[in-house]
């Protein structure tokens, strides 16, 4: 495994729209083990994969309990992921990006989503993913489409070092 470099804006792959994954070999085994190491030591709680400058639909995410901060992470690995359906009901967070070091900024996103891919073998996965869940693969995805937070913030400001650590930077 070894450590990947993040890119920030304004690099192009981060506007890119990325190719579907259609090869699961060592290549893409990989990068799924090196994006994981590189998400960790970040840290984050998400990484897609234009992130780390490889324009395909891969996603790495992972976040316990966001009630219970003892609860034991999950960690998700998607190819391909789809968003097949979002909740009417939104909630506002706060957000942050690997890919925009040193702001923060307040989104609106659906409650609840659920998603489709596939896992790193390429076999079919659907996920129900809910509160701060539900928002990194929103955040996640977007990153696929070369949508970033920033385009959908209604208020950014500048983090301040002694601010505790916002759970949805990725
Ligand atoms: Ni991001």
């Amino acid at each position: 495994m070894a450590l990947r470099e993040i890119v920030t804006l304004p690099h192009p792959t981060l506007r890119r729209k990325a190719r579907k994954v259609t090869e699961f070999g060592p290549e893409l085994q990989t990068l799924v083990d090196d994006m994981v190491e590189t998400m960790r030591v970040a840290p984050g709680v998400g990484l897609a994969a234009p992130q780390v400058n490889i324009s395909q639909q891969l996603i790495v995410v992972e976040f316990g309990d966001e009630e219970d901060e003892n609860a034991p992470k999950k960690l998700y690995i998607l190819a391909n992921p789809e968003i097949v359906k979002l909740s009417k009901e939104t909630v506002m967070g706060v957000e942050g990006c690997l890919s925009i070091p040193g702001i923060v900024g307040e989104v609106e996103r659906a409650e609840k989503a659920l998603i489709t891919g596939q896992n790193r073998r390429g076999q079919p996965v659907k996920i129900k993913a809910e509160g701060w869940l539900a928002r990194i693969f929103q955040h996640e995805i977007d990153h696929l489409n070369g949508v970033l937070y920033v385009d959908k913030a209604t208020r950014l400001w500048q983090q301040k070092d002694e601010e505790e650590d916002v759970p949805a930077a990725d």
